[in-house]
């Protein structure tokens, strides 16, 4: 499933109302409503349709509340992702981090905390095994033997992420994954 930024709705960003609740008071001076306004997440449209792509992969409760389980589709069982697109610095990140963390049964974690959503952002040129290897490595698992296959490897990180009761897994910066290595093509 895809969720495309579209540049054209970039201005929406600015004109969209802070969250009033915790503005500055009065009495406070032009930098701490400066910082308070750089620190605030505007909320746009793209917020209903990450939303609704969330609702589509994942399951809700009885009180439609949005779980971090993910939504068993079909005969084998299969669960789907989402792919978020966008021009660079157009606010993916923010967009996903935001609306995670909205939801009180979803806490986000970069592996040393606990939480159900790990967030694991990937480096430029990455391997397959690699991406793999790695995700072992910040979720605490200890030395993976070298010698390995990037399928098994990936066989242990599912086993990993559903020992620490992981269900969601944030690849930030994913396209590196999709980029064709230079070796491999002479680009
Ligand atoms: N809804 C928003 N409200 C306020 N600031 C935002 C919002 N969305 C993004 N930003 C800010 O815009 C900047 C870029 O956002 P972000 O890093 O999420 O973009 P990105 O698309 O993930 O960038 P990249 O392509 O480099 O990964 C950040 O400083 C972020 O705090
Ligand atoms: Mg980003």
């Amino acid at each position: 499933m895809m969720t495309s930024l579209d540049p054209q709705r970039r201005h929406q960003l600015s004109e969209a109302p802070a969250t009033p609740s915790s503005a500055p008071s009065l009495a406070s001076s032009p930098a701490e409503r400066l910082a308070w306004v750089r620190a605030r997440y505007m909320k746009n449209p793209r917020d209903e349709m990450f939303e609704d792509a969330m609702r589509e992969i994942l399951e809700s409760d009885a009180s439609g509340e949005l779980t971090a389980h993910p939504q068993r589709n079909g005969l084998v069982n299969e669960t789907r992702g989402v792919l978020v697109l966008g021009a660079p610095r157009i606010g993916k990140t923010a967009l996903i981090r935001r609306n995670l963390r909205h939801h009180t049964a979803i806490t986000v974690t970069d592996g040393k905390e606990p939480g159900n959503a790990l967030y694991f952002r990937v480096s430029a040129s990455p391997t397959l095994k690699g991406v793999a290897t790695d995700i072992l490595r910040v979720t605490g698992y200890g030395q993976v033997h070298a010698r390995l296959r990037s399928s098994q490897i990936w066989d242990m990180v599912v086993s990993r992420l559903a020992t620490l009761g992981i269900t969601i897994l944030w690849l930030d910066e994913a396209h590196h994954m999709l980029e064709l290595p230079k070796e491999c093509c002479g680009g």
